[in-house]
């Protein structure tokens, strides 16, 4: 483990909901594995958020298990990244409280998350807070807690997230200001701009709520097919095909190296290829960067023990770091 004093810490929440996809690869997990060479990470399961919107303990537990394996398969090195879950870390929760003494009710009457769910409430002809519970009430002051418990410098977020890291920096700030003292690291969101837009089977972003998603661990012969169902146009083998305009060709892009992208563009535009084929190799380098993540994966859910331990080693080393700053917290606040 290195704990460089001049690196700057990244941090980030994962919610364990719904099966990996490889629009979750490109998008969040591969850009967050990047900045573990450039920072000190820690990177996190955030189980009491998902406990919100997932009552089903079997299936709660499922999702926990998922998302670590996934990440730790997809090339997380938990020796080089503190790698934990949330709820290993009670003292995020005592920080929470103390945090909800800071933040005012109307800044979190603002999060867009409550108010896109009060929103469908009243446009469905229901009392404004009818199925909001509380934890999506204050998810914005866990998630600060989550974030100022570590001094984080950086948070990589997507974009959906910023005005909750804004937030942090809100509530962290009004604490800091209210014992004028700086307790508290104000952190930055780093918005993930530039990844590639990772189109789904229809075309449209691959996103788990348009059903349109390739699953990062579908094995051989699933992947296959789910890459044989990209829609395609109607343009015949012989007809020259213009890769920029084709989903086949902008996921090549993902997985293939500059020498396939470029002799598969030449071929499209020589014509004389077909979208079979063209899927057919698109399924190759696919496959060929996926199936050791699948092995990977498949090898720790088959040993939860060992997965259970990797992150109760990580709880430990987080603690650590958490207690420190609730100590000088408590001090300061009067609660020793
Ligand atoms: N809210 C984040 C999401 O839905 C997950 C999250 C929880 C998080 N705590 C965090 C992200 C702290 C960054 C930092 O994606």
């Amino acid at each position: 483990m290195r704990y460089a004093l001049f690196m700057k810490i990244a941090l980030t929440g994962v919610k364990p909901t719904g099966v990996l996809h490889i629009g979750n690869y490109f998008g969040a997990i591969k850009p967050a594995l990047l900045l573990t060479e450039k920072y000190e990470a820690r990177y996190f399961i955030a189980d009491y958020h998902a406990l919100n919107v997932m009552k089903n303990p079997a299936e709660l537990k499922a999702a926990i298990r998922g998302i670590a394996a996934g990440w730790l398969a997809a090339g997380l090195d938990p020796e080089k990244v503190i790698f934990y879950r949330q709820s290993g870390v009670p003292e995020t929760f005592e920080l929470a409280t103390i945090l909800s003494a800071f933040a005012s009710k109307g800044l979190l009457n603002r999060a867009h998350a409550y108010k896109a769910a009060v929103q469908r409430n009243i446009e469905r002809g229901e009392d404004g807070d009818a199925g909001i519970n509380m934890g999506l009430f204050t998810y914005p002051v866990l998630m600060a807690a989550d974030i100022l418990l570590f001094n984080a410098d950086v948070v990589p977020v997507g974009r959906d997230q910023t005005q909750h890291v804004e937030m942090a920096q809100d509530i962290a700030g009004a604490l800091n200001f209210n014992y004028k003292k700086d307790l508290l690291k104000i952190p930055e969101a780093v918005v993930r701009e530039d990844v590639a837009v990772v189109p789904g089977l229809d075309g449209r972003k691959m996103s788990k709520s348009y059903g349109n998603t390739i699953p990062l661990f579908s094995g051989g012969a699933a992947l296959r097919k789910l890459i044989m169902r990209i829609v395609t146009n109607s343009q015949g083998v012989e007809e020259s095909k213009d890769p920029d305009s084709s989903q086949i060709f902008s996921l090549y892009k993902l997985f293939a190296t500059e020498d396939e992208q470029a002799a598969l563009a030449a071929r499209y535009r020589a014509g004389g290829m077909g979208w079979g084929e063209a899927k057919e190799e698109l399924f190759r380098v696919t496959d060929r960067e996926l199936s050791p993540i699948r092995g990977r994966f498949d090898a720790l859910m088959a040993e939860p023990e060992r997965l259970d331990a990797i992150l109760k080693d990580g709880s430990e080393k987080a603690r650590r770091i958490a207690s420190g700053t609730l100590s000088r917290l408590r001090k300061a606040i009067g609660i020793d």
